[in-house]
């Protein structure tokens, strides 16, 4: 199949990239955002997120004319849907007592919506937002045939899983294998002729439903990893070992490849998807619902181990840093750095928290610090929250002296111990009880 005219919807971390690749490879992109903020400064010739490579990508395509954006669909041979799916903050699911996030579908729906209008014979609609199972079949597809056309029969219908790295988006979505499920065959032959004008991965056909069930079982394979990495994390606090060693011993292991602990799990993806499977059959999903307990705990692990490194937190100065919830992005979404700043708050901390990455960001009940060191400055405590290569590089000796906190936790095994103290720390680490009898037999 040829196609000359694409619509994406959805202009974010995921749409954003596609749309600039397609138009790029020469295809006429139209990019459609809810979002009127979105639109207009993609109209100015700027973009709205942070991500290498992307201002330059969509300038180029917005050059060219390859590339038009506005806030509603138009006529097109193929149409990519990448909105949001988060899970729902004010309603929950239950199953024998387990409460269970359930999914956002909203998103998803208008898009399809929208796109009823335009869609014609022939056309081609692939979703590529991460979603429950079955979504495609059950969802989609009926929106889709409110037009009197019929999915697999009078226009192609697929689901393709978006695997690429926040950071390094523009690069794996060329270079990553691609899986394209489709309702028939024919509707994955489809998908899989629009990816391969710019994809030099493998891309695999497969059907809908499989192709939905690969992208939520990688996301929860990795949340389980973790959460049994933090699980680690607190047995050897327990054990009065080191976990970080403790882990770099096991993982010379040649088949263990255990994960790092950490504060929590965060984004929309690892810490979202998994509930889409315990949504479904929370019946069958138990480890999986488990594991998302254990890291939707860390938090609280994490300010029980700053209450007892500054002895209580009534009113103690916390300098909170990193925000976002992974290092080096400035993605905040679900981060568990948050998460452990309001329960500070909760039990009376004052915290300045500062984020290198959005420093503008606007935060309910958070106050963000100007800059780094006023973040520091009069601080009872320091807390490394996110492994932000700048933080990671932090000369202790140098901090020493702009900073009156003499105790530092480290959530994420950033800093070196040594060197810490040298410069006049305290420095707690997670997985590690600084305080128990020794191990080691003299
Ligand atoms: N960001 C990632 O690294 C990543 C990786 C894999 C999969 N995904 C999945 O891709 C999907 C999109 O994620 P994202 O990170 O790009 O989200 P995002 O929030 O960055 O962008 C989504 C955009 O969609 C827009 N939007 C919302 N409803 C719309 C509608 N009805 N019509 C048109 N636009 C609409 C929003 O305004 C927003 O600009 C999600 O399902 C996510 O789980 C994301």
């Amino acid at each position: 199949m040829k196609f000359n005219k694409l619509c994406v919807l959805g202009l974010g971390y995921i749409g954003l990239p596609t749309a600039a690749t397609f138009a790029a490879h020469g295809l006429k992109v139209h990019g459609v955002d809810i979002n009127p903020r979105v639109v207009d400064t993609l109209n100015e010739g700027r973009i709205h997120i942070h991500e290498p490579g992307l201002q330059t990508a969509v300038e180029s395509a917005l050059r060219s004319g390859n590339l038009t954006v506005s806030s509603s669909p138009e006529e097109a041979d193929a149409f990519i849907i990448a909105v949001p799916t988060p899970f729902q903050h004010e309603k929950f699911g239950d199953h024998n007592g387990l409460r269970y996030k359930l999914a956002d579908m909203r998103a998803v729906t208008s898009a399809t919506e929208a796109i009823l209008p335009v869609l014609r014979k022939g056309n081609l609609v692939v979703l590529e937002s991460t979603s429950p199972p079955r979504t495609t079949v059950e969802l989609v597809a009926p929106i889709l045939e409110r037009s009197n056309l019929q999915a697999g029969k009078d226009f192609h219908l697929c689901y393709s899983p978006e695997r690429v790295l926040p950071g390094q988006i523009l690069r794996e979505l060329v270079e990553n294998a691609r899986v394209i499920g489709g309702i028939t065959s024919e509707s994955a032959r489809a998908g899989r002729d629009l990816y391969e004008t710019f994809v030099k991965g493998e891309i695999h056909e497969t059907d809908a439903t499989t192709a939905e069930m690969v992208k939520i079982m990688e996301n929860t394979t990795r949340d389980v990893n973790i959460a049994i990495a933090n699980e680690f994390a607190r047995l050897a606090e327990k054990f009065g070992v080191d976990v970080w060693e403790a882990i770099r011993l096991a993982n010379l292991h040649p088949r263990i490849n255990i994960l790092s602990p950490g504060p929590g799990v965060g984004g929309h993806c690892i810490s979202v998807d998994p509930w889409f499977f315990v949504e479904a059959a929370p019946e069958l999903a138990q480890l999986i619902s488990q594991a998302r307990l254990v890291n939707d705990a860390q938090p609280r692990f994490v300010v029980e181990k700053v209450k007892r490194a500054v002895g209580g937190l009534k009113n103690k100065r916390i300098a909170a840093l990193g925000l976002a919830y992974k290092p080096d992005v400035d993605d905040l979404r679900e981060s568990p750095a948050i998460e452990v700043v309001h329960l500070l708050q909760d039990e009376g901390a004052q915290v300045k928290a500062w984020e290198p990455f959005a420093p503008d960001a606007k935060l309910d009940g958070i106050k963000l610090a100007n800059d780094f060191n006023s973040a520091i400055l009069d601080a009872d405590a320091i807390l490394l929250l996110v492994n932000h290569s700048q933080f990671r590089n932090i000369n202790p000796a140098s901090l020493a002296s702009t900073t009156s906190a003499r105790i530092a936790i480290d959530t994420v095994n950033a800093w070196n111990v040594t060197e810490w103290q040298s410069a006049g720390f305290v420095l707690h680490r997670l997985g590690v009880n600084t305080s128990p009898a020794s191990n080691r037999h003299s």
